[in-house]
């Protein structure tokens, strides 16, 4: 992508505590702190008109059985949508609503995945090369990255399987209360 406003990538050590294994995770930083994802991006205002997009690659890679994965977050203007549009690679768009159902979006080459207002949205690699998407939102969406440290992770986690991926129960997650899931759809402006 050319003339982007923005770029930044995470590392392996950017992304402690989100994975369950700690000793793979410990043993795979010990390796190098490799780079997990990195972001390009055109920001040209934060105007509520306006979009942001880029493009996304992620490495491909594991911590344990788990898959690399963004960092995830809900968008701080909770009612702000997204679009991802996949080039390469194979992954998923992992979805969790505010009171905690979990739907998945698998994305390929030339696939466009939807992320709805209200949910929490984190892309996930389940391929064994480069997942690049290209993705856009509202400029004035923001981000908030803490939802998912405050609930203890997302309810599911992604995991290598026979048939790829499987999800399985996250046993750290703690579900938001009525209040706060509620709280997070009446946040809309
Ligand atoms: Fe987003």
């Amino acid at each position: 992508m050319s003339n982007g406003t923005g770029r930044y990538e995470k590392r392996l050590s950017d992304l402690a505590g989100l994975y369950a294994d700690s000793a793979a995770f410990a043993a795979l930083l010990a390796d190098g702190d490799r780079v997990v994802y990195d972001v390009t991006e055109f920001r040209p205002s934060e105007n509520g008109g306006d979009v942001i997009f880029g493009v996304t690659r992620m490495n491909p890679g594991r911590v344990g059985k788990e898959f690399f994965l963004t960092r995830g977050h809900i968008h701080a203007k909770s009612d702000r949508p997204e679009i991802y549009y996949g080039q390469k690679g194979t992954g998923l768009m992992q979805l969790e609503s505010p009171d905690g159902e979990t739907r998945i979006v698998e994305i390929g080459p030339q696939t466009i995945c939807y992320v709805p207002p209200y949910w929490i949205h984190r892309s996930v690699n389940t391929g064994d090369e480069d997942l690049v998407m290209v993705f856009c939102y509202p400029a004035d969406s923001g981000q908030d990255y803490g939802i998912i440290e405050r609930s203890g992770g997302m309810r599911h986690r992604v995991v290598a399987a026979d048939a790829g991926w499987a999800l399985v129960d996250n046993d750290g997650y703690v579900p938001r209360t009525p209040e706060v899931a509620a709280a997070l759809i009446g946040d809309a402006v």
